[in-house]
Order: structure tokens, then sequence, then C-alpha cells
């Protein structure tokens, strides 16, 4: 016969036991799902104790976005994406490098030749227009701001030439070093441009193709420039009104703070932060419009491959009452003149 003691003990150690089963199931449930990821990702480590380590930064970055998605009522989602086994500080070294340190440069006008647009669309997608390349991947290199300033001129190319060309982010990694540009380490769009301008012009992604690394400047691979630029102009900083002029009429350059948690695991919906604006990477804006949901955004195309957001794309709120606009987009944004 049990004594109520008994029965205590009994229910002491059943509860203990269940606890302890429930958190050998998450356990295996993230064992599995690092499994899982691992060959979506195709991902191999070359020991036992760094596949141990990798596991347990996957399992803290898959906590956070299931404690995200499960927060409720936010407008976008994230998701365990290529940068899931990472720690933050690892992907803000590989996969960012916006830097603002060196001189101011050159050419750089203090016009702005949108100043007086007042018709603008109420909302419009470059891609739909044909004037955006397929997704670029930047891989482990911080040089986003080649891929941003490419993707600006390839979309003003497209609109006064009527050819969509892909051209090389590789000729910029290596050639553009003035101004503080630092390759894989970091640099800015306005010195890429300001490159361009000088080299009087820019090749294809074809003849001088993307290498992840930043080699010696090749005038052989770039002999057959395709395009140039006569001048690159700054957007009034802050200003997201006058951002809006540009990209009605160009995909457009800009900087912002793309290194946070939420940033660096959207993966679709209108990214509303948490973004402040310690600028850190470059992308392009190709668009805006506004949500069913009723946000307005900017349309904005990344160089993290096609896996990432919104296939390769996040849509950044506008007009979200920040100074500087969300994640500082509005901060320093420019583009090329043709
Ligand atoms: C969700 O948030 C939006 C805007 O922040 C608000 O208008 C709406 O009422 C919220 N919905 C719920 C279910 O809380
Ligand atoms: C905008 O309009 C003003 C007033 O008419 C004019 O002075 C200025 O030059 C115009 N700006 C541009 C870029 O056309």
């Amino acid at each position: 016969m049990m004594s109520l003691i008994h029965v205590f003990l009994f229910l002491i150690f059943g509860t203990l036991a269940s606890l302890a089963m429930s958190r050998t199931i998450h356990e295996t449930f993230i064992v599995d799902k690092h499994e899982e990821w691992m060959v979506d990702y195709n991902r191999k480590y070359e020991s036992k104790l760094e596949k141990e380590k990798r596991l347990n930064i996957f399992k803290e970055n898959l906590e956070y976005i299931e404690s995200f998605n499960n927060g409720g009522n936010r407008s976008f989602k994230l998701s365990p994406n290529e940068f899931a086994d990472m720690t933050q500080d690892e992907f803000i070294a590989a996969h960012t490098g916006y830097k603002m340190q060196g001189n101011p440069t050159l050419s750089e006008s203090t016009s702005f030749m949108y100043e007086n647009v007042s018709d603008v669309p109420t909302n419009l997608d470059w891609r739909v227009q044909g004037a955006v390349t397929p997704v670029k991947f930047q891989g482990q290199c911080g040089c986003c701001w080649a891929f941003s300033a490419v993707a600006a001129i390839e979309g003003i190319v497209q609109i006064k030439t009527g050819s969509l060309i892909s051209l090389s982010e590789q000729q910029l990694l290596d050639c553009s070093t003035d101004g503080g540009n630092r390759g894989c380490d970091g640099g800015r769009m306005v010195n890429a441009f300001e490159y361009v301008i000088r080299n009087q012009g820019i090749t294809t992604e074809e003849s001088y193709p993307y290498q992840e690394t930043q080699e010696t400047c090749d005038t052989e691979k770039q002999i057959n420039k395709v395009a140039t630029i006569n001048e690159y102009q700054m957007v009034p900083e802050n200003d997201e009104e006058a951002l809006l002029k540009v990209v009605a009429s160009q995909p457009v350059s800009v900087a912002i703070e793309g290194h946070g948690q939420d940033f660096r695991f959207y993966s679709g919906g209108v990214f509303t932060g948490d973004c402040g604006n310690a600028l850190s990477h470059a992308v392009t804006v190709v668009g805006y419009g506004t949500s069913e949901e009723g946000l307005n955004y900017w349309l904005v195309k990344n160089s993290w491959g096609e896996t990432w957001g919104e296939k390769g794309y996040i849509r950044i709120q506008r007009d979200a009452n920040t100074p500087g606009g969300l994640c500082g987009i509005a901060m320093k944004a420019s583009y090329p003149v043709m």
C-alpha cells in the first residue's frame, strides 16, 4: 500500500522525468533541424568539434528565430537561412562591408537633378521595367559596396540604353582602391562611381567574373568597357521624399544598418526593425510600394543570394518616422548619372 509520501515522491519524480525527456526531445529536434539545414545549404564541417560548435550557434540562432516568429503580430518573419550557424561577429565580418572612413571624393556634385520632380507613381518596381539583373551573391567578402554600385549602374544603363547588362563587381573590388576602399574589408559606393568615371567605363560580369576575394587590378579583363557614367550625385540626406523622387527615376545605392539579428534572418514581409542607423551594409533600392496591410516600403535588392529574404530582396518600411529613415536608408544614398 502506498503512503501519501510515496504518492508525492512518485509525482515529483514523474514530473522531473518528463521535464528531462522534453528537454531531450527539444535537443533532438535541434540536432535534426541542424542536419536538415546542413543538407539544404550544402554545409560540411572539418571536424566533430567544429560541428559541435556550429550546432550550438545554430541552436541559439534557431531559438531566437522561433521566439521572434511566435512573438506574434509582426509584419515580417525570420527563418534559419544560410547564416544560421554563424555568430553575429562572424556574420558582420564576412557579409556586410559598408565603411565610412576615407576622404570625401572629388567629383561629388552638390546639385540634385531630381529636385523638381513632382509626379511620382504610387508604386514602382524596376525589376518589372527590366532594369535589374538577377540577385547576386557576395559570398565571404565584405564588398557589398561593389554590388550596390554595380546594381545602380546596371539600372541607369538599362534605362538610358534599353540594354540590361550584368556588370563586373570584381573590377571594382580589384581596381577601385582609392578614397578608403579596402576590397573585402569594406568600401563606399561613391568611390566606386568615382573610379568608373575616371576609368571611363566598366566591363561585363562575364569578362571580369566575381572571385569572392580581392586580386590585382587586371587591365586585360576590362578592355571591353561596355558602360560608363558621367558623374554621380548624393540624395539630400535624411529625406525620404527626395529619395522617392530619385527611385522614381532610377535604382539608387544606399547604405543601411544591415547587421542586426532581425535583418540577418529576415525571410519575408515588410521589415520594421529592430534596426538602428549604424550604417554597415550597402544595398540598392529598386522600387517602392505599399503592402496589403498598408505599410509603405522600399523594395531593396541585396547581394546575399536568392535564398535570403524574398528571393534575395527585402521590403524595408518607408516613412517609418525615424530620422534618416528606417535602418538609416536615407542617410547616404547616391546614384550614378549617365
Ligand atoms: C497588429 O499591429 C497592428 C499595427 O501595429 C495593429 O493595427 C493591429 O491591431 C495589431 N493586431 C493585433 C491582432 O494585435
Ligand atoms: C528647379 O526649379 C527651380 C525654380 O524654377 C530652378 O531654379 C532650378 O534650377 C530647378 N532645378 C533643376 C535641377 O532643374
